[in-house]
């Protein structure tokens, strides 16, 4: 607590140090080593040797292998010093790279193609020789490294490192001192590390913009033909012009991807505030909009070379050039982008027909299956984007909701389907296209009514569980007033699931699996190619500072803010970023006789609004300026509950708001005064 009213006091001067440093994963130097050893095969003395500095003392005997751990997800590229070979023959060392523990092998990597796994890097060695690997072969995301050694003779191998070629963008300095500029702590630990893990995964997926695309073999390797040997990869395709760019996944595809971007952007926005990259990347997806006004599926060369359109990935753009100017406040970037912006608009309204909602005509999605037709998740999407449509909201209202499930179907092509999907539902609340808060309430109550033992399912996508699509539920429960839903949802997919479950890195997310919790993920044949650091995965990250610290800016870069904080559940909760106006933070309490203590301080020249919800009949609100002596204001309330026609309790409750407080340090108080 006092760390936390130091730094309000020194957040307008300070940007270089945030509080809760411990739990930040990013390296501290470039230079890693592995951290312990998970298993060796054959003869090979003092194998712990290699995660140390120490000379030369590791010896392979014959033919004998070791997979070393990192402890956490890594990337970039390997390096080892050969000292000592006593053999007949040549000598060959080979280095392989594996996210998950299930995909260990004595032949090589785990897989970015469609079928198959990727080779093993092998030298020949020689004594006194220094080994790395050549820019095209760094690794864009690993925990396990297995060194093997194939012929008879002994090798005495040292210095086994990895030099971490992620975030390029920052200094060796950087590193050292820390790039974080945002900070996020609660009472519970797994949050925390679901919070911080989130932060880090896009920096793992923040790669080297010219060491981009791991889908060489898009199209020419498939499913069905039975490969026996392991393939070669590499990255060396210039996905952007900045030095960086964000990429859907560190191992693959390393393309940038507006829909990932959707969830990454904002996660960024509250824990590196690295928005030029993020411009940069942007940049790359709309200098490729043709002339209908389309933008593309992914960057190049994927979107240049693949000649898919997506409706919704093409909305997604239009979402991310409002977050970067929300975020940054650069009006020359909207200007720059406007032309754009509204041809592209435009484009997707041409695709609403008499319904009065769009006919999507191309399936391309998140891969998800059967997108088409008046699709409820394409025309939230679409009303989301144009928030005055509201007869796009009343014709999907009338025409796709299922009053006996309390959710939308996916589309209304006859027969009519059954399948009420969990993406168009999450993003009806997300945009409001319910247009009424009950119908909110009840979708994410239905939602949560199907989760099974691993997540919430997407039954869109088969039997799935999208951390992507279940990123929007997340933001949906928050909305709909329901955060206890929030952070259970984030304890059991993230927190159990995505981090414990002893087959994940510990440290970054799975970009999709299966509802029965194989590491299988539907639209894909080949279960080693799942990318295990997804940035579309990060969704609690942005979500936690945004809904539950209740940090959130309304326009340009803050000038104008929103503290509406709530706790599901949670006793307390701080969170901090720093954008281009200046630092904010928020440090929320829950009262031990019901209500909220909200301490917060926004840039001056700034204005904004609290929003603070309540359950019970009589509260009362204390709102005091720290940075004015006797300023206190307190309002008594006293508003009768709303009686609703509703399931549950969690509609039983009242906002308050505060209007037009000017930027600085405040306290605010909502004591309950009694829990009728
Ligand atoms: C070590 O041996 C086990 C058991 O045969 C095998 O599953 C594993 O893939 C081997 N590891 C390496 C790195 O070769
Ligand atoms: C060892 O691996 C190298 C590189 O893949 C290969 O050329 C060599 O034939 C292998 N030797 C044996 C004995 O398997
Ligand atoms: C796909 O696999 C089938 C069956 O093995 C094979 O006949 C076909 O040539 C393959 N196609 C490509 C593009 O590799
Ligand atoms: C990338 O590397 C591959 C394999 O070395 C090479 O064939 C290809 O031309 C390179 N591509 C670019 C864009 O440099
Ligand atoms: C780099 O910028 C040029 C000029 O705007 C553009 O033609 C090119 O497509 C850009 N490259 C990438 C990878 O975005
Ligand atoms: C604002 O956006 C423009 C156009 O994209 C860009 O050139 C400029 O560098 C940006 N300014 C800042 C301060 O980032
Ligand atoms: C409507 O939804 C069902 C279920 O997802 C799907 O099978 C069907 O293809 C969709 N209709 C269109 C036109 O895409
Ligand atoms: C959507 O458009 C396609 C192509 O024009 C057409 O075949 C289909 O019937 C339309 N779907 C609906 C639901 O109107
Ligand atoms: C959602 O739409 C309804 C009806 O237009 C409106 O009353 C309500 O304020 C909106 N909610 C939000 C959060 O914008
Ligand atoms: C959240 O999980 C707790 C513990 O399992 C449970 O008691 C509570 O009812 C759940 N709340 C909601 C809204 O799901
Ligand atoms: C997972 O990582 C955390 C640090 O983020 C560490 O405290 C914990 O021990 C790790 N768990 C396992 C099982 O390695
Ligand atoms: C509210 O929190 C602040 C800052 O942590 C603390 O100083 C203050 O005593 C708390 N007030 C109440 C009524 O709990």
């Amino acid at each position: 607590m006092r760390s936390f009213a130091l730094l309000s006091l020194l957040s307008c001067i300070s940007t270089a140090r945030v509080p809760y440093s411990e739990y930040v994963l990013t390296p501290k130097s470039r230079t890693l080593r592995p951290s312990q050893v998970y298993n060796v095969n054959g003869t090979v003395d003092a194998a712990k040797d290699l995660t140390t500095k120490h000379s030369a003392r590791t010896v392979f005997r014959g033919p004998s292998a070791v997979t070393y751990d990192f402890g956490k997800e890594v990337v970039g590229l390997v390096s080892f010093n050969v000292n000592e070979v006593v053999a007949p023959d040549e000598s060959f060392i080979g280095i392989s790279f594996i996210e998950s523990r299930l995909w260990i092998n004595s032949e090589g990597c785990d897989a970015t193609a469609d079928s198959g796994i990727d080779q093993a890097l092998w030298w020949s060695v020689e004594p006194g020789g220094t080994y790395t690997a050549e820019k095209w072969h760094q690794r864009g995301g690993f925990r396990y490294l297995n060194v093997y050694h194939n012929t008879t003779g002994d090798v005495t191998l040292s210095d086994l490192t990895v030099d971490y070629t992620a975030i390029p963008q920052y200094s060796e300095e950087q590193l050292a001192s820390g790039i974080q500029t945002g900070y996020f702590h609660c009472e519970d630990e797994q949050i925390n590390r679901v919070w911080y893990a989130g932060a880090y995964m896009n920096q793992v997926c923040t790669i080297d913009a010219t060491a981009g695309n791991s889908l060489i073999y898009l199209g020419v390797v498939n499913s069905t033909s039975d490969i026996t040997e392991p393939l070669p990869w590499y990255n060396n395709y210039t996905i952007s012009n900045g030095s960086a760019a964000l990429v859907d996944g560190g191992k693959r595809d390393r393309l940038i991807w507006p829909g990932d971007i959707l969830i990454s952007q904002p996660g960024i926005f509250v824990s590196t505030y690295d928005m030029e990259m993020l411009r940069d990347s942007l940049d790359s997806l709309l200098v490729l909009q043709n002339a209908s006004g389309a933008l593309p599926y992914a960057g190049r060369p994927f979107g240049v070379e693949v000649p898919i359109w997506s409706f919704t990935y093409h909305l997604h753009s239009l979402t991310d050039i409002h977050a970067q100017y929300l975020y940054t406040g650069n009006d020359t970037y909207l200007q720059h982008n406007w032309d754009t912006y509204k041809l592209a608009l435009n484009f997707s309204l041409s695709f609403i027909d008499s319904s009065g909602m769009a006919n999507v005509t191309t399936s391309a999605d998140w891969l998800r299956f059967g997108m088409g037709g008046h699709n409820i998740e394409a025309n939230s999407i679409l009303y989301y984007n144009l928030n005055q449509a509201i007869n796009l909201a009343a014709s999907a209202n009338e025409a796709l909701w299922d009053p006996e499930l309390n959710l939308y179907r996916d589309n209304d092509t006859q027969p009519l389907t059954n399948l009420h999907p969990q993406d168009g539902n999450a993003f009806a609340i997300i945009s409001n296209l319910t247009l009424n808060a009950e119908r909110a309430v009840n979708i994410s109550q239905a939602l949560q009514s199907r989760w099974g033992q691993y997540g919430a399912p997407a039954p869109e996508a088969g039997e799935t569980v999208s951390p992507f699509v279940s990123g929007f539920e997340l933001q949906a429960r928050y909305i709909a007033g329901r955060p206890e839903a929030a952070v259970n949802l984030t304890r059991l997919l993230w927190g159990d699931f995505m981090l414990d479950d002893p087959r994940m890195t510990n440290s970054t997310f799975i970009e999709g699996y299966s509802t029965n919790g194989d590491l299988h993920y539907a639209p894909y044949s080949n279960d080693p190619r799942i990318s295990h650091a997804h940035g579309w995965a990060t969704g609690p990250t942005s979500t936690l500072t945004f809904f539950g610290a209740g940090l959130q800016v309304t326009s340009a870069a803050g000038k104008t803010w929103l503290i509406e904080p709530q706790l599901g559940g949670l006793q307390n909760i701080e969170a901090g970023y720093q954008t281009n106006v200046g630092s904010f933070s928020s440090q929320v309490m829950a009262l031990d006789r019901g209500g909220l203590n909200v301490t917060f301080s926004t840039p001056q020249g700034t204005s904004g609004n609290v929003r603070l919800r309540y359950a019970g009949r009589f509260a009362s609100l204390t709102v005091s300026n720290l940075d004015e002596q006797n300023s206190a204001t307190e309002r008594k309330l006293s508003q009768r509950i709303l009686r609703r026609q509703v399931s549950s309790d969690e509609m039983q409750e009242k906002v308050v708001t505060v209007d037009g407080l000017v930027g600085g340090n405040y306290n605010v108080i909502l004591q309950v005064l009694d829990l009728a």
